[in-house]
C-alpha cells in the first residue's frame, strides 16, 4: 500500500538518492518512492538514525529496495568518500538535506559557515562526485525554501562571516542552492537531463503521520498542533511538491514546485514562482565559479 495518495508513476528500475533520508521531508521522499517501487539510496551522516529510518521505511512499504550511503553534507572528505562508495546508475537526487543554525559561528568540517558549507557547498560537490554516475535523464531537485524571497545572495561574498538574524542567513543559503539548480538547469539545456527547485511549504513535525524513532511528537502536542491543519501540513506533505518535481511526467528542467495552497504554506503540488534572483543568469554564473572554489571541485557540465 503506498505510503502516500499521490498519483506517481511505477517507479520500479528507478534509483533516486534523498540527501538527509532519515527525518523529516527527506525521510517522507524517501518512504513514499521506496512505496511506488523506487531503489532509494539514504544519504545520511549517522548510521544510528539511518537504520532506524530503514526499518520505519520497510514496515510501511513492503519489499523496500533501500541502501543508506553515509555521507556528512559538511565534510568534503566525507562526500568524496560517498562518492566513491557508489558504482550504480541514479536517476534522480533529491538536495535535501539542511541545517538551520542561530551560531554564527558554527562552521564544517572545513570551515566553511555551516548553512552555506551544508545546504549549498556540500551538495554542490556531491554532484560533483556523482557526475558520472548521473543516468542520462537524471534529474536533480534543489530543496529551497519561502525563505529564499527574503534572502539577498552575492556570491562574492557567500562565505564570508554574516550579522543579522539568522533566519536571513538560512534563506540566503537556500536561495544559493535554488541559484545553483537552475544554473545547472540552463546548462542541461538541451539534453535529457534536468535540474529542478521544490519547496515543502511550512511543514511540521506535530501534523506529521506517526514514525516510531522519528521526531516523536507527544499526543499533547498534537492535539494542540491539530488547528494549524488549516494553514500548515505535516511533513509527509510537504515531501509531495519535492518527489513530483523529482519524477512527475509533467515537471520540467527549470520548474520550481510547491503547495499550491495559501501562501504556498501547505496544498497538492503546483508550479510557483521563484524570486527573479535566484533565476539570474548572472548570479548562477558567478555562483557557479564561487562553488567551484568553496568546494574544490567541478562539474563537467
Ligand atoms: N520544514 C519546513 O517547513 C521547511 C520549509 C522550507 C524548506 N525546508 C527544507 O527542507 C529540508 C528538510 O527540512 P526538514 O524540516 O525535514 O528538516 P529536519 O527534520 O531537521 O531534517 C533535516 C535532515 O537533514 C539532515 N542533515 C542536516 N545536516 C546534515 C549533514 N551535515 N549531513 C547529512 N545530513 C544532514 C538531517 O540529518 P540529522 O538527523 O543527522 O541531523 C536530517 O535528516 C531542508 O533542506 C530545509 O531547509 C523545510
Amino acid at each position: 500500500m503506498p505510503a502516500s495518495p499521490l498519483a506517481l508513476p511505477d517507479l520500479a528500475g528507478r534509483t533516486i538518492l534523498v540527501t538527509g533520508a532519515n527525518a523529516g521531508i527527506g525521510y517522507w521522499c524517501a518512504e513514499i518512492l521506496a512505496a511506488h517501487g523506487a531503489r532509494v539510496l539514504l544519504g545520511c551522516r549517522s548510521a544510528e538514525r539511518a537504520e532506524v529510518a530503514v526499518s520505519s521505511i520497510r514496515a510501511h512499504a513492503s519489499g523496500a529496495d533501500l541502501h543508506i550511503v553515509p555521507m556528512d553534507l559538511g565534510s568534503l572528505a566525507s562526500i568524496a568518500a560517498a562518492g566513491a562508495s557508489l558504482d550504480e546508475r541514479i536517476d534522480a537526487v533529491i538536495c535535501n538535506a539542511g541545517v538551520k543554525a542561530a551560531d554564527r559561528d558554527a562552521r564544517t568540517a572545513d570551515g566553511l559557515d555551516l548553512m552555506i558549507g551544508t545546504n549549498v557547498v556540500g551538495h554542490f560537490a556531491l554532484l560533483a562526485q556523482l557526475e558520472h554516475l548521473l543516468a542520462d535523464d537524471a534529474r536533480v531537485v534543489a530543496v529551497g525554501s519561502l525563505a529564499h524571497r527574503f534572502a539577498e545572495i552575492d556570491p562574492a561574498t557567500l562565505s564570508a562571516p554574516w550579522s543579522g538574524p539568522s533566519l536571513r542567513q538560512y534563506g540566503r543559503s537556500k536561495a544559493a542552492l535554488m541559484a545553483f539548480a537552475f544554473e545547472l538547469a540552463r546548462r542541461w539545456r538541451g539534453t535529457a537531463r534536468s535540474a529542478l527547485c521544490a519547496h515543502p511549504g511550512y511543514a511540521v513535525d506535530p501534523l506529521t503521520p506517526r514514525r516510531p524513532g522519528l521526531a516523536d511528537v507527544s499526543s499533547v502536542a498534537r492535539a494542540l498542533a491539530a488547528p494549524s491543519r488549516l494553514v500548515v501540513q505535516g511533513k509527509d506533505a510537504g515531501a509531495a511538491p519535492i518527489v513530483h518535481a523529482a519524477v512527475a511526467a509533467d515537471a520540467t528542467g527549470g520548474d520550481y514546485w510547491g503547495p499550491g495552497g495559501l501562501l504556498e504554506f501547505r496544498g497538492a503540488p503546483a508550479r510557483v514562482a521563484a524570486s527573479a534572483q535566484v533565476r539570474s543568469v548572472d548570479v548562477g554564473t558567478e555562483l557557479w565559479s564561487v562553488l567551484e572554489h568553496l568546494s574544490g571541485t567541478r562539474l563537467a557540465t
